[in-house]
């Protein structure tokens, strides 16, 4: 996909700003994801990721700023609101129910049903087909529908939850740090459906402090640096190792790296030297 502006934006916020007291969260903070990208948001603990995810999905307004759903104001009263117009979040803990079956965590309320009024039933054989259907259309085979979630890998847990944003016309889709919990195999599957959701024409916006996972599925980066934009790169603007570092805060990752090679001969210290200067972040 190109990465070229195409249009209205899905989503788009400009200039918000948002305070938790004397805390200023999030500074003049403008940002945009369009139909088939994906848009990753870095930034180290408390840049005011989980923040402005929190205002794209409703939770809270900007305490400055503009919110623009397809080029109108968003005038959200809550997350319903924005699930509503299309934009799910998939958060990292609360995506799925544990020992709910696969297929009713799929639905999750909203399941098929058959027969009108009293005669109404659920119509649990359509929601376990439909259910593996939008999985497979995901590259995932679900063995056993009634299976509880709690038996599927992280991954996959995080993949049920994607499809079903998909399947339920999302054109947005908010993921929040999905791979940070995840090991490396894991991980990929996730990235994968990342790389799906935007074939399939959704716009993404993937939340990580992980420019190895983000760098691969990418279109375009936003660097958050202590509630400020410290910019927004296309891919050809930028590279793996260019993001790693200013993520890092290239400078203070060399201070760091001299102080710990001197603190000793220690080669396990050496070791973690060498590492934050090559911008290995891990996971
Ligand atoms: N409800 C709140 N009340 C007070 N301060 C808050 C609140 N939520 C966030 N903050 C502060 O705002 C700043 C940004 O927090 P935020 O959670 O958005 O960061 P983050 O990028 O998601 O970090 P992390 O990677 O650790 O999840 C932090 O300094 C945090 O302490
Ligand atoms: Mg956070």
């Amino acid at each position: 996909m190109t990465t070229a502006a195409r249009g209205t934006p899905l989503i788009e916020v400009r200039n918000v700003s948002k305070f938790f007291g004397g805390v200023n969260a999030l500074q003049d903070v403008s940002l945009q994801v369009f139909e088939g990208e994906v848009m990753c948001v870095l930034g180290d603990n408390g840049a005011g990721k989980s923040t402005l995810i929190k205002i794209l999905s409703g939770v809270f307004p900007p305490d400055a700023g503009e919110y623009l759903v397809d080029g109108s104001p968003a005038g959200f009263a809550g997350p319903r609101d924005a699930r509503d117009a299309g934009i799910a979040t998939v958060f990292q803990d609360l995506a799925t129910v544990p020992l709910m079956a696969i297929w009713r965590n799929f639905f999750l309320g909203v399941e098929p049903t058959r027969g009108a009024g009293p005669l109404r039933r659920l119509d649990a054989g359509k929601a376990r087909r439909i259910m593996s259907e939008e999985l497979g259309k995901m590259g995932i085979d679900i063995r056993d529908p009634d299976q509880p979630v709690g038996t599927l890998s992280g991954g996959e847990r995080q993949a049920v939850a994607i499809a079903r944003a998909v399947y339920f016309g999302a054109n947005v889709l908010i993921l929040d740090e999905p791979t940070s919990a995840l090991g490396v195999r894991q991980s990929g599957i996730v990235l994968k459906y990342v790389v799906q959701a935007r074939e399939v024409g959704k716009g993404v916006i993937f939340i990580t402090h992980n420019p190895h996972h983000a760098y691969p599925v990418g279109d375009r980066f936003a660097l958050l640096k202590r509630g400020r934009l410290v910019g927004t790169y296309s891919k050809d603007e930028t590279s793996l190792e260019a993001l790693t570092s200013m993520m890092a805060g290239g400078e203070e990752l060399d201070a760091l790296s001299r102080e710990l090679q001197a603190m000793s001969g220690d080669p396990a210290l050496a070791d973690v030297a060498r590492q934050l200067t090559e911008g290995e972040t891990g996971t």
